[in-house]
């Protein structure tokens, strides 16, 4: 197809962000419980739905503009969900492994905040007022998911993770919180 405006661009990038969508709302139940910090484990659940609300708003996008909702595949997300699909799949302590899906999780959120804040720019841009601040809300609640997987790989994730060096007697260093976070879920099974 010949992508002769702006406006056409923007319904381009709106058909691959639609797709990504729906792929990472495919993926995210498996990241979820795979995890087993239960506090990890309740920000992906809890993104399932926000992501959920993002495809409806999405939808209202389309309707803006007067097109259908269409999806186009984003092979960005496929090699995104790929990745984190192929690690899930090693062989890897709990804490590692989480730490692991943080870092798979972020990469998506940080392709999504990149997307939908092009998008929202394009959209101003053709005079979408509407549609750019729905295109906004979710790149605001994109952006609040990231610094929750901050925070949370901070706080305990990747000082667990770095604990479990391979050997029982740590690299001594003073990881002093590591004992007190205790939220981490422990040894929780992984359902796999
Ligand atoms: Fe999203």
């Amino acid at each position: 197809m010949k992508i002769d405006s702006l406006k056409t661009l923007l319904e381009e990038e709106l058909k691959d962000i639609y797709s990504a969508e729906k792929q990472l709302l495919k993926a995210l139940p498996k990241m979820a419980k795979n995890v087993a910090s239960e506090e990890l484990k309740a920000a992906l659940e809890e993104h399932i739905e926000v992501t959920q609300g993002q495809v409806e708003r999405l939808e209202e996008v389309f309707e803006l503009l007067g097109k259908p909702a269409k999806a186009k595949t984003c092979k960005a997300m496929q090699g995104l969900v790929e990745e984190a699909s192929e690690i899930m799949e090693e062989d890897a302590e709990d804490a590692v492994l989480d730490a692991a899906i943080i870092g798979a999780a972020q990469k998506v959120e940080h392709y999504e905040i990149a997307s939908y804040g092009t998008a929202r720019t394009w959209a101003r841009l053709c005079g979408e007022e509407e549609a750019a601040d729905l295109l906004q809300e979710t790149l605001d609640e994109e952006g609040e998911a990231d610094k929750r997987l901050t925070y949370l790989a901070e706080r305990f994730v990747n000082q667990e993770a770095e604990a479990e060096n391979g050997s029982s007697n740590g690299s001594g260093k003073s990881s002093g919180s590591k004992k007190s976070s205790g939220k981490s879920g422990g040894s929780k099974a992984r359902g796999r």
